[in-house]
């Protein structure tokens, strides 16, 4: 793991921390209907960009390009597989079948910063529906 991925790690745990903290993790962000954005711009915008557009701040020092999520249908024939782009971004099956990602396995981050175990495994899918329903509004 490089300097900068531990970087961007250390402030995403910080995050979800001082969240835990503050209690604003019930469930699904019901009646708070800009959550997923609040959470993309948290977790995601350092290297996607505020946006989406794949030009955040931290997007220079990656090997890969980020990739442009507003585009994520169009790419795929004006499709958006829910399954596949949430396993994408949970990413522990996807480390195990190819090895190597740039992108944070927020799977992981997002379990782990919830303790692990079942309720690490519930809030960490609660976190990337989210995400799903907010890169979903972005698509152009
Ligand atoms: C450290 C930089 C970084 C951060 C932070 C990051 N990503 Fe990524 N993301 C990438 C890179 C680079 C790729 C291209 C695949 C790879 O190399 O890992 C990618 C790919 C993706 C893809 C697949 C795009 C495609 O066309 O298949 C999705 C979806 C995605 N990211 C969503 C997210 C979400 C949601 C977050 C926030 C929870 C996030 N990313 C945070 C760097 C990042």
């Amino acid at each position: 793991m490089k300097p900068y991925q531990l970087l961007i790690i250390a402030i995403v745990l910080f995050a979800i921390n001082s969240e835990i903290a503050v209690g604003e993790t019930s469930p699904v962000g019901i009646g708070k209907p800009n959550l997923g954005e609040e959470h993309f711009r948290r977790y995601c915008a350092s290297c996607h960009g505020l946006a989406g557009k794949g030009d955040g701040p931290a997007a220079g020092a990656l090997k890969a390009k980020a990739p442009d999520l507003t585009q994520l249908a169009t790419r795929r024939g004006g499709k958006f597989d829910d399954a596949e782009i949430a396993s994408f971004i949970d990413g522990r099956a996807e480390v195990s079948a190819h090895g190597t990602r740039e992108m944070p396995v927020w799977g992981e981050v997002f379990a782990s910063a919830a303790g692990g175990g079942s309720i690490g495994d519930e809030f960490s899918r609660g976190k990337v529906q989210v995400l799903l329903e907010y890169l979903k509004s972005i698509q152009k």
